[in-house]
């Protein structure tokens, strides 16, 4: 099991991150547990700024807020300048309620509904991306009624198949997201927008997919928006401020995996664009980019209470925890895959090669299909290892289960970011209706 950021084997041979004993926060948190290390967000956040600087355009980061989202995380995304991505309007008032300055606020969705655009508009947040048509007239009527203008960009789809599971892709000729940069009318879409007495047009928007290792394919995303933006300077003389080229940047999960360390990914994504601005001298003014999984993806770590272990007679090993698909669906979603070792026993071989199942009432409930463990028994701690991104964001309440606490771990220290759910929250919204 490879380690991030604070994550070590301590003087009493446990796997300790922050500086504390993972042993230690089961018995104080229970299991399931979702840990964040503070310090390797922070430290991936200052890489990531350091490296995405141009001296011929201005850029900035937001964080794609869907990743892993918490008032806490957003006090922390603002505490380190970034702004902030959100997709729905539960997202958005997480980051008002945390006091995220709106200003630095962008919103997404391929259907936000009136009520999230409105709130949207009325917290005057920094911009909407604007994902199909029927979008542009919703805001401008709440725009209309409200007297304001906003700011917006256009999610276009550069119809790049970037090589990822086809669940995190969301480019290609068939995307549900975004407009399609080979569509007839999006010209006559910029033009409508970029006319209009409610809208601010600023920039177009493109997100290829999640999970990408190879580089290249936002060289060639960024290759077809440029000579996009060219033809509409020649054409129609307009002059976009903003290229956002989303999110999606690879990060290592398991033995194989082999992503080019971000900061080179981002000069990357630098150098290219700066010579695509030579090329076609189109005088945007800001590049900006969303990663979620980059940034907290490695930071998490789950922590699990070894309950059972069952061989089968066909021959297939599986050790149960106490959590599964409510606190991690990704490997029953798309076969996600992931590391694991027993926190007390890491320095010993991991030879036994086991099926890591949850204890829900599905025989798709399974965290990892096939790995390999050091020897587990009853009442082992079991970590699973970079669960930072879309693990808690996308748990649920499945089988009546309890959500996992989230604590931030940093200098010794443990903070409790979401308490654990408890069987009163459960029931907190069931009415006992008359039967
Ligand atoms: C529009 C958009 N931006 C950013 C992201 C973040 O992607 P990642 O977490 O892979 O960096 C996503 C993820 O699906 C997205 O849809």
């Amino acid at each position: 099991m490879k380690l991030f950021g604070t994550s070590k084997i301590n003087e009493n041979g446990n796997l300790s991150i922050g500086g504390v004993d993972t042993v230690e926060l089961a018995k104080e948190f229970k299991t399931p547990l979702y840990v964040m290390d503070q310090e390797l967000i922070e430290t991936t956040i200052d890489k990531m700024k350091e490296a995405f600087k141009s001296s011929r355009f201005g850029t900035q980061i937001a964080y794609a807020g869907k990743a892993f989202l918490t008032t806490g995380m957003a006090k922390l995304v603002e505490k380190k300048g970034l702004e902030l991505d959100v997709v729905s309007g539960g997202e958005l008032y997480t980051a008002y309620k945390a006091g995220f300055p709106m200003n630095r606020v962008h919103m997404h969705g391929n259907n936000k509904t009136y009520e999230e655009l409105e709130m949207a508009v009325d917290y005057g947040i920094k911009e909407i991306v604007i994902d199909n048509e029927d979008e542009i007239e919703k805001i401008e009527k709440i725009c209309k009624e409200k007297g304001k203008k906003q700011a917006v960009l256009i999610r276009i789809d550069p119809g790049i198949e970037a090589h990822t599971h086809s669940y995190i892709k969301t480019s290609g000729l068939t995307s549900k997201f975004g407009i399609s940069l080979f569509q007839a009318n999006l010209f006559d879409i910029v033009k409508r927008i970029n006319n209009s007495q409610y809208l601010d047009f600023r920039g177009f928007h493109t997100h290829i997919g999640s999970q990408i290792f190879q580089s290249v394919f936002f060289i060639f995303a960024l290759e077809e928006i440029f000579k996009y933006l060219d033809k509409l300077k020649k054409e129609l003389g307009i002059v976009v401020h903003t290229v956002n080229m989303g999110g999606g940047f690879g990060v290592y999960y398991k033995e194989g995996d082999d992503p080019k360390p971000i900061e080179e990914v981002l000069k990357e994504i630098i150098t290219y664009t700066e010579a695509m601005e030579i090329k076609y001298q189109i005088g945007f003014s800001e590049l900006n980019i969303e990663p979620g999984r980059s940034i907290v993806g490695n930071a998490g770590t789950t922590l699990y209470t070894v309950g059972g272990i069952k061989e089968t007679v066909g021959g297939k090993k599986y050790v149960f925890v106490d959590g599964g698909m409510s606190d991690n669906i990704r490997t029953a979603l798309y076969q996600a895959e992931y590391e694991a070792g027993i926190v007390n026993k890491l320095e010993e071989k991991a030879e036994d090669e086991v099926t890591v199942a949850g204890k829900l009432c599905e025989s798709g409930d399974i965290l990892i299909q096939k790995g390999k463990l050091q020897k587990a028994e009853v009442g082992d701690i079991l970590a699973i290892t970079t669960t930072g991104a879309y693990c808690y964001t996308m748990s649920s309440n499945y089988n009546r289960m309890i959500k996992p606490a989230v604590v931030f771990v940093k200098d010794g220290k443990a903070k409790v970011a979401v308490k654990r759910e408890t069987g009163d929250d459960l029931i907190r919204n069931d009415e006992i209706f008359e039967l």
